[in-house]
């Protein structure tokens, strides 16, 4: 039985893969910090471990000599990392370094989430080989532990995903923003000038599954398809019978965020398409998934 060791075992991501994994019958160590790992299972040793400490992040590793790593935590906040730059690179640079370290050392195969955020948003539909040109913070982080992580000798894939969204725990994403202000009658703005590849967790969870046991060796873009953010709220109201009419369109412009944001950083996926069995970029699909984790959420 293989081990897996899970960073961000916690999130919104982390927590579906966890899950998965442990249905698929690996050992799963999965770390977080300030929220819990809301399952259970005596293959799952859960720990607490701030990514800022780095001498016990490798010895951890060290110690527990995983076969796998999945380094899905990251410090999310695309405003907050503009701001708070110190604990942005020591979360998503430094951690990464460590994990790099330690895992030459082990040996182990090494998959690192990151994100459509390495682009700056001007072309769209962007693959895996197109020059990254962050216009944030987060982003500049993000791609720096990227190429820490192509850098090393280690066997390692890059998975980009975009607009991840899913319920369950973890970062409040945009999918169920729309979702739960709709249901309790409020309006929601929507933009039409941006465009993402909205991503539900639970088919990245299973392209990662699938990615782990193919072990391939370098980038891949994981995603949903190529949508404005608008088109994207019509679509999960209508999918759950929402009212769309409380959907205003909206624009960049209006929006004062602390952090710029790509207009487009949608992603081509045919390269991963190739390889990957699970439908991670059939929006239909994932919205029907969503539709149904969704009801069952709200019924617990
Ligand atoms: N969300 C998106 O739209 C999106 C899009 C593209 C790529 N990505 C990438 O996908 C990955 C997963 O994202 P997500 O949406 O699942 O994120 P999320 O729900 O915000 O979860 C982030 C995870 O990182 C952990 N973490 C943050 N700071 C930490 C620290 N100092 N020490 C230890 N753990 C820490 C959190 O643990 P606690 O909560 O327990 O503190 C949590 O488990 C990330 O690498 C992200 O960059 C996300």
């Amino acid at each position: 039985m293989e081990t897996v060791l899970v960073t961000g075992a916690s999130g919104l991501l982390g927590h579906k893969l966890t899950n998965m994994l442990l249905e698929k019958g690996y050992r799963v160590i999965g770390l977080y910090y300030s929220h819990e790992i809301p399952l259970n299972s005596n293959n799952l040793i859960k720990v607490r471990v701030d990514l800022r400490d780095r001498v016990k992040l490798e010895d951890l590793i060290l110690k527990t000599k995983p076969d796998v790593i999945v380094h899905a935590a990251a410090y999310t906040d695309v405003d907050g990392c503009e701001v708070n730059r110190l604990d942005a690179w020591t979360i998503n640079v430094e951690a990464t370094r460590s994990i790099v370290r330690a895992a030459r050392i082990t040996k182990s195969y090494l998959l690192y989430i990151s994100t459509d955020y390495v682009f700056d948003g001007e072309k769209g539909s962007y693959r895996e080989d197109d020059v990254p040109a962050p216009v944030n913070y987060y982003g500049l982080t993000k791609l720096v532990a990227e190429e820490l992580v192509r850098a090393s000798d280690l066997l390692y894939t890059i998975v980009r995903p975009s607009a991840i969204y899913g319920v369950g725990v973890g970062k409040k994403n945009f999918a169920v923003f729309v979702a739960e202000t709709l249901a309790k009658g409020g309006r929601v703005k929507a933009l039409v000038d941006q465009y993402v590849s909205p991503t539900l967790n639970t088919l990245l969870a299973m392209s990662l599954l699938e990615i782990i046991e193919l072990r391939p060796m370098g980038t891949l873009h994981v995603a949903g398809e190529r949508m404005s953010r608008y088109d994207f709220a019509v679509k999960i109201a209508r999918i759950l019978n929402l009212p769309v009419e409380n959907i205003e369109k909206a624009r960049l412009s209006e929006f004062k965020w602390k952090a710029k944001r790509p207009r487009d950083s949608s992603l081509d996926t045919s390269k991963a398409r190739r390889l990957i069995r699970t439908r991670f970029y059939d929006n239909e699909l994932a919205l029907k998934m969503f539709a149904r984790e969704w009801s069952e959420w709200r019924a617990r």
